[in-house]
């Protein structure tokens, strides 16, 4: 790797939908219990589209907000790139991000990774802009967005998943910085495990590609309805989190000559699962909890490939004057038993 050249996070954007949808109302719905979601799962509310703001809005808020927090004018992006599991359609959805904003100069597609989809599109951003530096000269600004509309796909009849899900986007751009940048990332999947969490296949969708008709009777179909066997996909999650952390490290002391360590570690952004996965994760790290972002859950639920970019902003609002220098890590697990980890040293 060329020492000299390094690659980071810019600037930071969310997006939250204005709904908020509280444990108590989800007791009208099924039988739960605010409680039990607490205890259980460490959620306390969710926000959701209610039909006025779309997962486009959101995509593009939170770009928005990424690139005027970076100072970036949308003819200077040259990457977009949406990591999202429920667009459901094409053209992708990174390329309506392009067009909203206007960035005519950049390439666009989506990155289809489950919870991890964020982490998997900031390592292809990074890849390529070094790729382009090194091998073509070229300095190259990528706009990075997770987000994820999961109310779109939640059975609100079944309470073992409707009470987990929320909706919201969050945003990096990602370009050469003078300190710091990313060291290392890692990236994996199981598709062995895709029948223990996975959306429905739509029935029409079927019978609509055997032979098309009009789209009105795509969209009339049933939803695509996300399916988990809970306590399974619990247990991966813990086990591939903690292995993910450790890989990455591992990973950049090989090829760095470093011997950083978990102690060395100053801040963790955990895919926002589960309180309970996050705290089990801290656990068998031995990483105090207040290293580590909770926040997320407690008020968005899980908000898939969104909730470790709204987790940046979350900080970063709550303590503006953080040093810079700091160690922090990225990790995150989902369908497919896709995961990842990111090492940064914050520019
Ligand atoms: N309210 C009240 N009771 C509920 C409930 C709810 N929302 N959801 C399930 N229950 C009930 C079950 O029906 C079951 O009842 P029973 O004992 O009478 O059969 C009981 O609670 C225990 O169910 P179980 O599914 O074993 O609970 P759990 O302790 O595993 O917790 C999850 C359920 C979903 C919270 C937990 O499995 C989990 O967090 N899994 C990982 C989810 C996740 O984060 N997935 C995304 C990864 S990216």
């Amino acid at each position: 790797m060329r020492a000299d050249l390094r690659i980071g996070f810019v600037g930071y954007g969310a997006y939250v939908p204005e709904t908020t949808l509280t444990n108590e109302e989800l007791t009208h719905l099924v039988d739960t219990s605010d409680e039990w979601i607490r205890r259980r799962t460490g959620i306390q509310s969710r926000r959701i589209l209610n039909g006025t703001e779309t997962i486009l809005d959101m995509t593009v808020g939170a770009a928005r907000k990424a690139m005027l927090d970076a100072g970036v004018e949308a003819h200077e992006i040259g990457d977009i790139r949406v990591g999202v599991n429920t667009w459901m359609r094409f053209p992708s959805l990174a390329t309506q991000v392009q067009k909203a904003l206007g960035a005519t100069d950049a390439a666009a597609c989506d990155v289809s990774a489950g919870c991890s989809g964020f982490i998997y599109a900031v390592e292809e951003a990074y890849n390529k802009i070094f790729v382009e530096r090194v091998k073509y000269g070229r300095a190259l600004t990528s706009l990075v967005v997770g987000v994820d509309a999961l109310s779109h796909i939640t059975d609100w009849s079944d309470r073992g998943t409707c009470v987990l899900l929320g909706d919201g986007a969050g945003a990096v751009v990602i370009r050469e910085v003078d300190a710091g940048g990313i060291l290392a990332t890692h990236t994996h999947a199981d598709g062995n495990f895709g029948h223990l969490l996975y959306s429905e296949t739509v029935p029409v969708l079927q019978a609509a590609s055997a032979a098309p008709g009009p789209v009105q009777q795509i969209e009339k179909g049933p939803p695509a309805f996300l399916r988990m066997e809970g306590r399974k996909v619990y247990a991966a999650a813990v086990d591939t989190m903690v292995g993910e952390v450790r890989r990455v490290i591992e990973k950049y002391n090989q090829t760095s000559g470093e011997s950083i360590g978990i102690g060395d570690i100053d801040y963790v952004f955990p895919h926002q699962a589960n309180l309970r996965i996050v705290e089990m994760v801290a656990k068998r790290l031995r990483i105090p909890l207040d290293k580590i972002y909770t926040d997320g859950i407690v008020k968005y639920g899980n908000t898939s490939t969104a909730s470790i970019p709204l987790g940046y902003c979350d900080v970063r609002d709550r303590f503006p004057d953080r040093p810079p220098g700091r160690l922090e890590v990225d990790v995150a697990f989902g369908a497919g038993f896709a995961s990842g980890a990111i090492l940064r040293r914050v520019p």
